[in-house]
């Protein structure tokens, strides 16, 4: 399938991260509808794209709602009938308040606050757009997980504690390879990547690096070949020059 035949979903996608991952699949000619839970930003980037040239459509979505991922789902149904990508980029970061970045005083509502962005809501959509995937028999999902949820290094890391983020993005490479497993067999390929640490509302100023530059993975795995990656966790392609695997 050529990229001018695919329709592609960013959640999250007024700012930050989503926003660069937007603008770089439209700029290689795909179809990419803009979402924001705030419908005033979403349009803003929807103008912004279209001034640019580029082919891009606008729906509201609150991931984190089952109504308006009910809503947004019927509005693609009805528009399109079918999807072939899914930017799962929407999260937050709450660990930023002293006692949130300790396991021993982190309140449990912020745990349930941050797996119900990061992890549920990534599930609530991941459910709902799959069949229209399996319309075509084609998918690619994306997972914006993080390289402090890699188990295998983080007890040797130097990264925040940030517990209730780094949890829910655990939980997120664990939806990865369980979805992967599920969708066994079938041309709908997830995986997961991490970013790296980008200058963004949740990176902030001292970060090395620009959202452009963490987007170009998602760009990869979105318009992976047939028979390409499955179920894997990815780096950021641009500290390492090329789509590099990192350990779960
Ligand atoms: N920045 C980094 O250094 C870094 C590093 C590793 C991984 N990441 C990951 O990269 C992704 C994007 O992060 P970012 O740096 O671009 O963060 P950001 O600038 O804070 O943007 C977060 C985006 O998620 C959206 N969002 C949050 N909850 C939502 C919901 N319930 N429904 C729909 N949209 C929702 C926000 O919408 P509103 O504008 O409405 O709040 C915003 O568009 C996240 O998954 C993050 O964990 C970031």
């Amino acid at each position: 399938m050529t990229n001018q035949n695919k329709i592609a979903v960013v959640t999250g996608s007024n700012r930050g991260l989503g926003y660069a991952i937007s603008r770089k699949l439209s700029q290689i000619g795909i179809h990419v509808v803009i979402t924001s839970r705030n419908e005033t930003d979403g349009l803003t980037v929807k103008q912004q794209l279209s001034s640019e040239g580029l082919d891009v459509n606008y729906h509201i979505l609150d991931v984190a709602s089952d109504e308006s991922v009910r809503n947004f789902t019927q509005w693609l149904t009805d528009t399109y009938g079918s999807v072939d990508i899914l930017v799962n980029n929407a999260g937050i970061n709450p660990t930023v308040q002293p006692e949130e970045s300790s396991l021993l005083t982190v309140k449990l509502e912020t745990m349930r606050s941050t797996f119900d962005t990061n992890v549920i809501a990534v599930l609530r959509i991941s459910q709902a757009l799959i069949p229209l995937m399996k319309v075509k028999n084609y998918g690619r999902i994306v997972n914006v997980s993080t390289e402090m949820a890699s188990l295998a290094t983080t007890p040797h890391d130097f990264y925040p504690l940030a517990p209730s983020y780094r949890l829910s993005k655990l939980g997120v490479n664990g939806l990865t390879v369980l979805l992967a497993k599920e969708l066994h067999g079938t041309n709908i390929l997830v995986n997961a990547y991490s970013p790296g640490w980008m200058k963004t509302d949740m990176g902030g100023e001292d970060a090395p690096f620009t959202p452009e530059e963490g987007a170009e993975t998602a760009v990869y795995l979105a318009t992976l070949p047939d028979g390409g990656a499955q179920g894997l966790f990815f780096a950021e392609m641009r500290k390492f020059g090329g789509p590099i695997q990192l350990p779960w």
